[in-house]
């Protein structure tokens, strides 16, 4: 697998005792932080590191020299440019919901499908750790996917149903999805702040949550618990768009939202993560069940693209976009 589009994102400094200031000892408290990379050293703040045990003169020189040696430091509006330039867009397998995408699922941010049960949101994330392996010219990022799974919902039979429809190998295609089971919210955030290894020694593209929020919801009851659940979500999603970033990779999560037929006049729903998910997921899809077995996508928040439907069939071969279906 090639890395390309990556350039900016390769370290100079390949394992942390390669930064200035960090021997042995301060490897060791980094490592045993969840900081294993250069990369996930770069996206770290510098309490996070106090936190660590790491003095905070010591904290802010590692951060600062895998951040230059990343060149995620200050940089200039046309390096802005170059640096925007390598964000890449997977494709969903769905020329339809591409379409509303402006191309498909963007790396370096998080993309959130919300819907209630059965609207094809663990579909949709199974389809693409397919996609992902897919080459460039085909719309997938040459890498394989990390799915950490919070309702036991990920089915391998499932990919291999829908890998043959993208020229894949179905046994290759599992090979480079790492699956991962989270039991708490708890268990999920530790997961994800121990990644970066992972990531990395797998060429992972495609950072999956299924679900990112029903942990937190079953765990934090309450109106007293809502700022601390609020609170664990926002660290939460703040680490995955870290590493979203640092990998150039793309990051989806899925919500399951309820409808509130009581309010009038408007199919409203009320989102489970607030509004901190709202403002932390940059592209947010809201899924609605249609006739059989189509599913209206609807394209409700996006920094750059217009609002918009587009029409998506789940069958036997996967998600499949109005045109093919
Ligand atoms: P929750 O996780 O409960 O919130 O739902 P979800 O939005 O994740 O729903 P999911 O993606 O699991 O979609 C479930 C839908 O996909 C159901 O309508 C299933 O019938 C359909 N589905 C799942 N597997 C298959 C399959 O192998 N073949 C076909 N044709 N449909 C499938
Ligand atoms: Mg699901």
């Amino acid at each position: 697998m090639s890395t390309e589009g990556m350039e900016y994102y390769r370290a100079k400094y390949k394992t942390l005792e390669d930064l200035p200031g960090v021997g042995p000892a301060t490897a060791a408290k980094l490592r045993q932080s969840g900081y294993r990379t250069v990369e996930a050293l770069a996206t770290a703040a510098v309490s996070e590191l106090v936190a660590a045990g790491i003095g905070e003169a010591t904290a802010a020189r590692i951060i600062e020299a895998a951040r230059r040696s990343m060149a995620i430091t200050f940089v200039r509006g046309d390096e802005l440019v170059k640096l925007r330039k390598t964000v890449r867009k997977l494709t969903t397998g769905c020329p339809s919901l591409d379409r509303l995408l402006g191309g498909g699922i963007e790396t370096q941010t998080i993309t959130e499908f919300y819907g209630e049960f059965g609207t094809g949101k663990s579909q949709i994330c199974q389809q693409l750790c397919v996609t992902v392996q897919l080459p460039y010219e085909k719309g997938g990022l040459e890498g394989g996917a990390l799915y950490i799974d919070t309702e036991n919902t990920f089915r391998p039979e499932r990919i291999m149903q829908i890998a043959p429809r993208f020229g894949l190998d179905p046994d290759e295609v599992l090979k480079n999805i790492i699956y991962a089971e989270a039991y708490t919210s708890n268990h999920q955030m530790v997961l994800l702040e121990n990644a970066d290894e992972v990531i990395k020694e797998n060429n992972i593209r495609l950072i999956i949550i299924d679900s990112v929020t029903s942990h937190f919801r079953s765990e934090y009851l309450g109106r007293e618990m809502l700022a601390s659940r609020q609170q664990q979500l926002n660290k939460h999603l703040h680490k995955l768009i870290r590493l979203a970033r640092a990998f150039n990779a793309a990051a989806v999560v899925t919500n399951q939202v309820m409808a509130q037929p009581d309010v009038f006049f408007t199919r409203d729903v009320r989102p489970v993560g607030g509004h901190i998910l709202g403002h932390m997921s940059h592209t947010r899809i809201y899924l609605r069940k249609g006739r059989g077995n189509i599913r209206i996508a609807k394209l409700t928040v996006s920094p750059n693209l217009p609002e918009g439907e587009a029409l998506i069939r789940i069958t036997d071969r996967g998600v499949e976009g109005e045109e093919d279906a």
